[in-house]
């Protein structure tokens, strides 16, 4: 879907329609940077600047599986990094591939956006709610992270896989993300610090699927055999942060129950009032889906469309959509 949808939905904050022409014809940064500033009504850019959220590993107590990426290490691998097209016609970042076969790379290749639907919906809420966070799980090579850190939001980034983790901290130190991003390489599981195989998709390289009934004690020199945690190991790193508000996103093909029945802790904690969980995959997985979907109506969560329209809850194996946003009910003004 084209962007320009969305500015037509009422609730999303428009650029005057000078500044919408003058980004549209002179591709001058500084143009575009007004328009950011002026027309979404409050400084984006200005956001979060000069606050410090102490990301630098020495400070955070942490567990020793918890593999906490190190983002002020040089990155010796040559990896092809490139700018990313826009979003909101203004909003660019820099995103490091894998090789030429590889699905999700391939958008960027041909100047596109993975997700661009899903990112425009649920980052539009950043541009109305300016204390929110993103924790993105299963982060691939920072689909969701490198734009949530370029509208400078503070993101916990979760990617298990290392090829994938070292292309997003590359991106992450080219555009200077380190104080906005805490980015960890572990895999969500039901316990922490176990080793588990992922499976090997040449097709989609950073996509994988972990697999759970692989238990291993293989040494993680393998980058097909990740480390574990629980979505609760998050919690001391979380309230360093002092950050209590974040929107979810979990894209981990199929393991995302293991973030809700881990992670009771940190969703006690936080305030999230968006989830958005790939439904793709679960929609083929009746026990899975069924665990996900009552977890989450326990907590006070709707599934809907887009944010907006409510989703038919008998129907969530046969007709939900690709990407489904749980809205937490007394959330309803995210809309
Ligand atoms: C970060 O750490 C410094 C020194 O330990 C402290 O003064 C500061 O308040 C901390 N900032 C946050 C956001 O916790
Ligand atoms: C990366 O590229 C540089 C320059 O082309 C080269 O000197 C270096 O050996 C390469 N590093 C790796 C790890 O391939
Ligand atoms: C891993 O090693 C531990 C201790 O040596 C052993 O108890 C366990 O069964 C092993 N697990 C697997 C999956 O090989
Ligand atoms: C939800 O779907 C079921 C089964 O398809 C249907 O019988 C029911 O009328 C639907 N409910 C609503 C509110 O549309
Ligand atoms: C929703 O409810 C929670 C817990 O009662 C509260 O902390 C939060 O501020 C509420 N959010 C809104 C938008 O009313």
């Amino acid at each position: 879907m084209n962007f320009a949808q969305y500015w037509l939905t009422p609730s999303l904050p428009k650029p005057t329609k000078s500044y919408f022409s003058y980004a549209l014809c002179v591709g001058i940064i500084i143009l575009s940077v007004s328009s950011l500033k002026y027309g979404f009504g409050y400084n984006v850019l200005d956001f979060n600047q000069d606050k410090s959220y102490n990301s630098s590993k020495s400070e955070i107590v942490m567990h020793s599986s918890l593999n906490i990426i190190n983002l002020d290490e040089p990155i010796t691998e040559n990896f092809t990094c490139l700018k990313t097209t826009k979003i909101f016609q203004v909003i660019r970042t820099t995103i490091c591939l894998h090789h030429v076969t590889d699905y999700i790379s391939s958008y960027y290749r041909r100047n596109s956006i993975f997700e661009q639907e899903a990112v425009h919906v649920l980052f539009r809420i950043f541009l109305k709610y300016p204390h929110l966070g993103l924790i993105d799980i299963g982060a691939n090579i920072g689909a969701y992270t490198m734009f949530a850190a370029a509208m400078n939001r503070f993101v916990v980034a979760i990617e298990c896989f290392r090829p994938n983790y070292m292309r997003l901290a590359k991106a992450i130190q080219i555009e200077q993300f380190q104080k906005n991003v805490i980015l960890i390489g572990n895999a969500l599981y039901s316990q922490l610090g176990v080793n588990l195989h992922l499976s090997n998709d040449p097709g989609n390289i950073g996509g994988q699927a972990t697999d759970n009934s692989r238990l291993t004690n293989q040494s993680s020199d393998n980058p097909y055999v990740v480390k574990t945690m629980r979505f609760d190991d998050l919690l001391p790193i979380i309230k360093k942060t002092k950050m209590r508000s974040f929107l979810l996103k979990a894209d981990i093909e199929g393991s995302e129950y293991h973030i809700f029945e881990s992670g009771r802790q940190v969703l006690d904690y936080l305030d999230i009032p968006v989830i958005l969980v790939e439904w793709v995959w679960l929609s083929k997985n009746k026990e899975r889906a069924t665990n996900i979907v009552n977890l989450l109506v326990n907590r006070q969560y709707i599934a809907t469309l887009d944010t907006c329209i409510p989703l038919n809850m008998t129907e969530f194996t046969n007709n939900w959509p690709m990407n489904v946003y749980w809205i937490k009910i007394n959330s309803s003004e995210i809309c």
